[in-house]
Formats: structure tokens, C-alpha cells, sequence
């Protein structure tokens, strides 16, 4: 076995190009290109999709994107050069000059030397068209190629830098970073929105489980986060959950990213609160930051750093009636359309490991979520059941007290008081962008009666 300094010593001394070639014009990625200052003629190469093809008298303008910025680069040819195959949607490789635009519209622009067909695209076969802006609902039916509309680029772009902002912020904070289970035998919510996960057919042996369990898809890393806590104190996880939620509602996804974090000595809601609002305003401030031209060209609902109010529930709504989409609405209007915490829910209508907080005769648990303008619930979290005894009373009332005899045990050897919080990633998105159905943040969205791809 090769030590990691052997390793990196070995893989430093080899080379994919072994034999010495001509160096080729730079290959530059548009974005790169665009950034380019007082462009003095460099010699490039640029590879990507051509968005628009205009014929002029003696110059010919094509516009060409590789997903690496919303713009995109300004390619200018003789218009001698066989244009034939250039269409709308065909991939290309351009290679020529980088030289400064004459045209506000652009800093730069690449003068064509010679450009490349590389994979032709029949524009009346084509479901996107020139100038075209349609809907987003028309898009879907189209999850192989939306990715090269405008829209779906900047919401898709925004999606990858609100990932790495995510874990940065995670990062900063001291926070270890956990991969949970997507196969498990829990069912954390204890809400039966469980798909089981068994061998096909083909390899599936009679009356016999693969795993010896009952075995499902994840429906939150919480309870595996919990056992990290009692180590590493602050931890997260990232990742795929499911849901087998008969919903095709505009905020509800079968397949979704939750973010999801536990912490070791917490003892109020508050302080919870804190990082989730931390969370929240860090995220957005370094996408806003990082992507400014792709948020742009959504409609935002909200700005980092409104201020976040905490409300009891109790003193608006019927007690004991769980909130629904409308109650959480007018809530979040009641308030001013800003994010608001709810807090303290009734006991019996929340999963057995939220904390008691033994405060009758309305029996209350210790849970916080998150609502947002226009998508409603955002984080949903609360502090945990740590005390043995109380839980122990829990779980034997549900049933559960030999399943969670290893969740019991974290009560037994050296338990602390704890609490965390999930967050919907593709809610975040929507609500940070303004998108209003939940499939038009997702490459590839799975529900109820789809599947596409
Ligand atoms: O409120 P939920 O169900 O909380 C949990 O699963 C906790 N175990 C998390 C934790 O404390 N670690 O889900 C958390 C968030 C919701 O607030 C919502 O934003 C999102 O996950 N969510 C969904 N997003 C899209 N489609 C669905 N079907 C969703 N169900 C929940
Ligand atoms: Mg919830």
C-alpha cells in the first residue's frame, strides 16, 4: 500500500501528455474569456453552444455559451466562411482572437479564424428556439436539454454556488461534515413516507430480506447525525432524502437535498435560532455575491439580512391544529412577508424525539420551524429528547422501544443536551430566487407519477 506522500509524489512525476506537443492557442472557458481586460489580440480557443447566428453584409455574429456565465462570448467572422451548418444549438469550436469589442454591449469579442462544427443541431427539430423565452412549465418536458436555456442555467449555476456556500459556512463554523445513509432502517419522522429498498426480481431471493431488515430510503440523516454529535460535537450532513409523499404540490419533491445539523450542548431554541438564521443569511449573502447577473435574472422575494421575527403560534390558530400551507402564508403575511420562526409546537403532533417541554395543560415540544415568503416552510428542527427516562416512555408508547434500543443508548452513555435542524435545499433555492415550483430548481425532479430520464 502506497503512504499518501508516496502517492502524491508518484502522481506528480507522471503526466497524461507524454510526448511533447505544438501548444495550441489557449482554451478558455467564456466566462474566462468575458473576464479577459484590454484584450490586445491573445490567441484562443472557446468551445461551447451557439445561441444565436446573425448574417451581415460582410461579417457574420455568433454568440456562443459553454454554461459557465449567464452571457455569453460575441464570435465575429468573415462572412465568406461557410455558415451552412451553424445553427442554433450546434456545438462549435472556435479558435481566433480576442480583441476589444467596438460594441457597448460586450468588453470583448472573439475575431474567428476558424470555427468547428462539432455536432450539428437541426433547428426544426429542435425544441428551443432562437429568441424564444418559454415558460418553465413547457421547459420540463424537456429535462435533457433545458439545461441550455438562460433560465435553467442561472438557477442551476446558483444551485452549485449555493452548495459550496453552504459547506463554507459549515466549514467557518467548526462544523464536522458527515455522509449519512441513504439506505436505512429507521424512519426518523415517523410519518410512514417511507420507499422500501429491496433487490429486483431478477436477484431477489423468496421471503427473505437483502439486508435481513426491512430496508428504505432515507427520510432525514437526524438520528445518524445525533450518534456524530455525541463524538464530534458540531456536525452537518448534505445529501439526498426521500419521500414517498403522494404530492405533486409546487414546494414538495420525492427526491430533495435537506441540510441537516446537529449540535451538542444546546439548551435553548434560541441558540439554535441563531445558526439557522446564520445559515440562511451567510448562504445567500455568498450567492449574491458570487452570481449576481443569474440571481438577477430571477425575481427575488427576499435580501440577506431582513430581519427574522420570532411568533407564538398559540395566539393565532386553533390549538392542537397542525399549520398547513395556508396557515403558514398568512402567518408570513401577518408578519410583513419576512422569514418568521414558529416555535413550541404541540406534542402530539410532532415525532417522538423532540423535547418535552412539560409545560401542560397545552403540552408543548421544543421544536422551531422556519417560514418563508412564498414557499412556506423552510427549516424545520428542535431540540432533542436526552433525558433517558422520558424518552424511553416515548418510544414504548409508540411501539419503537426495541427498534431504538441503540437511540436509547446514546441516553445511557454519556448524553448531553442537543438539538438540530434540517434544511429543504430546493426550498432555499425557490425561496432565494423566487421560483415558483420546486421542479425548476432541480436538474432532474422526481414525484409522483415522474420519473423522466
Ligand atoms: O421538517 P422536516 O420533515 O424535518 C426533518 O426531517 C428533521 N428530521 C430534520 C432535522 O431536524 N435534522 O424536513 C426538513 C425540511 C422541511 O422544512 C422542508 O424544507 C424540507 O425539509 N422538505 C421537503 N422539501 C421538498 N420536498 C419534500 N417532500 C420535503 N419534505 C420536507
Ligand atoms: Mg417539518
Amino acid at each position: 500500500m502506497l503512504g499518501a506522500r508516496c502517492l502524491l509524489r508518484a502522481l506528480r512525476s507522471c503526466s497524461s501528455a507524454p510526448c511533447p506537443r505544438p501548444k495550441p492557442s489557449a482554451k478558455l472557458s467564456v466566462r474566462d474569456a468575458l473576464g479577459v481586460q484590454n484584450a490586445s489580440g491573445e490567441r484562443v480557443k472557446v468551445q461551447g453552444w451557439v445561441r444565436s447566428v446573425r448574417s451581415q453584409k460582410e461579417v457574420l455574429f455568433l454568440h456562443v455559451n459553454d454554461g459557465s456565465s449567464l452571457e455569453s462570448l460575441q464570435v465575429v467572422a468573415d462572412s465568406n466562411l461557410d455558415s451552412r451548418e451553424l445553427d442554433f444549438g450546434c456545438s462549435v469550436e472556435v479558435q481566433g482572437q480576442l480583441v476589444k469589442s467596438p460594441s457597448k454591449r460586450q468588453n470583448v469579442e472573439l475575431k474567428a479564424e476558424k470555427i468547428e462544427v462539432v455536432g450539428n443541431c437541426d433547428p426544426k427539430d429542435f425544441p428551443l428556439k432562437y429568441k424564444h423565452r418559454p415558460p418553465l412549465e413547457y421547459l420540463r418536458q424537456f429535462p435533457h436539454l433545458r439545461c441550455r436555456t438562460n433560465a435553467l442555467g442561472s438557477i442551476l449555476r446558483v444551485r452549485s454556488e449555493a452548495t459550496a456556500a453552504i459547506h463554507s459556512f459549515f466549514k467557518d463554523s467548526g462544523f464536522v461534515h458527515i455522509h449519512t445513509p441513504i439506505i436505512t432502517s429507521n424512519d426518523c419522522e415517523g410519518a410512514g413516507e417511507l420507499f422500501q429498498v429491496e433487490p429486483s426480481s431478477k436477484i431477489k431471493v423468496p421471503e427473505e430480506n437483502f439486508f435481513d431488515v426491512p430496508a428504505f430510503l432515507t427520510v432525514s440523516g437526524q438520528l445518524h447525525l445525533e450518534v456524530m454529535s455525541g463524538a464530534f460535537t458540531q456536525v452537518f450532513t448534505f445529501g439526498p432524502t426521500f419521500r414517498a409523499e403522494n404530492s405533486q404540490s409546487r414546494r414538495h419533491l420525492a427526491e430533495f437535498y435537506m441540510v441537516e445539523a446537529e449540535i451538542s450542548f444546546v439548551e435553548s431554541l434560541q441558540d439554535l435560532m441563531q445558526v439557522m438564521e446564520g445559515l440562511f443569511k451567510s448562504a445567500t449573502a455568498m450567492v449574491l455575491a458570487s452570481c449576481p447577473e443569474d440571481v438577477a435574472l430571477c425575481h427575488r422575494f427576499i435580501a440577506p439580512g431582513q430581519k427574522i421575527r420570532t411568533y407564538v403560534k398559540k395566539q393565532l390558530f386553533n390549538w392542537g391544529v397542525d399549520l398547513h400551507t395556508e396557515h403558514e402564508k398568512y402567518l408570513v403575511k401577518h408578519c410583513g412577508n419576512i422569514p418568521v420562526f414558529v416555535i413550541n409546537y404541540p406534542l402530539a403532533l410532532k415525532p417522538f424525539y423532540m423535547r418535552d417541554n412539560e409545560d401542560g395543560p397545552q403540552h408543548t415540544v421544543a421544536a422551531v420551524d422556519l417560514l418563508v415568503p412564498g414557499v412556506g416552510e423552510l427549516f424545520g428542527g428542535s431540540l432533542r429528547e436526552e433525558r433517558y427516562h422520558f424518552l424511553e416512555q416515548r418510544l414504548a408508547r409508540s411501539g419503537l422501544r426495541e427498534a431504538y434500543q441503540w437511540y436509547l443508548d446514546l441516553r445511557r452513555f454519556g448524553s448531553v443536551p442537543h438539538g438540530g435542524f434540517g434544511m429543504g435545499f430546493e426550498r432555499y433555492l425557490q425561496c432565494i430566487l423566487g421560483i415558483d415550483n420546486i421542479k425548476d430548481v432541480i436538474p432532474f425532479p422526481r414525484f409522483t407519477h415522474s420519473c423522466i430520464l
